[in-house]
């Protein structure tokens, strides 16, 4: 059956877009049942209108007032995705931390796509901190969603070469490319439930 996806996204979506097409093409067996937003304006959830796929933004503020505010927004979040029967949750371009409370709805259903080869450059522009670093390779990241930022066991990953003169417009580019192709092939392995996790390694059955 295919795996019912709730997508989660900040930004522009071009992830999102990504998975459509996969889907489009037939090579993720999956449906986007919702896609949610922490940001009215997020260009991806324009995306996503475009493409028929229901969306909901959900207001932080609404949750300043509330004692655990994080917690609560989370779980509102969670609460959505549950409503569109989502059972795997994507972040694409995620721009919050997400708490315990909202990963705990969705154990070992969580992942995240993240612009560097982790453990290396974890967090807010990877690609800035890779070329300020002087790293000669960088690459992009799936992983599963655990509490620490961009901490979880990694699915896979693609290395990609830091050119002479790179800046961070060139080389976010490039690594987004490769993106393209990691998220859905990495959510494909989930959904034909190929992903076994022990401890912090990711086995993928044949
Ligand atoms: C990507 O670079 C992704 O790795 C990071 O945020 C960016 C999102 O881009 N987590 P988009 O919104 O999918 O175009």
């Amino acid at each position: 059956m295919a795996l019912e996806l709730g997508v989660l996204l900040s930004g522009r979506g071009s992830n999102l877009a990504a998975i459509l097409d996969a889907i489009q093409e037939g090579t993720l067996d999956a449906t986007v049942k919702v896609v949610a937003s922490n940001k009215s304006t997020a260009a991806g959830l324009a995306r996503a209108t475009e493409r028929g796929i229901p969306t909901v933004f959900i207001d932080p503020k609404l949750f300043a007032q509330e004692e655990h505010p994080r917690e609560a927004y989370d779980v509102a979040v969670g609460n959505v995705l549950k409503e569109h029967r989502v059972e795997c949750v994507a972040l694409a371009g995620y721009m919050r931390i997400v708490t315990p409370a909202l990963i705990r709805m969705f154990p070992s259903q969580m992942v995240n796509i993240h612009p560097s080869l982790l453990p290396a450059f974890p967090g807010l522009d990877a690609q800035r901190q890779v070329l300020e670093w002087g790293a000669k390779v960088s690459g992009c990241s799936v992983h599963f969603v655990t509490e620490g930022v961009d901490e979880g066991p990694i699915i896979c990953q693609k290395a990609v070469v830091i050119a002479e003169g790179d800046t961070v417009e060139t080389l976010s580019a490039r690594i987004l490319e490769h993106e393209h192709q990691l998220y859905p092939r990495a959510l494909q392995l989930l959904a034909q439930k190929r992903l076994q996790i022990e401890g912090r390694i990711v086995r993928v059955l044949p």
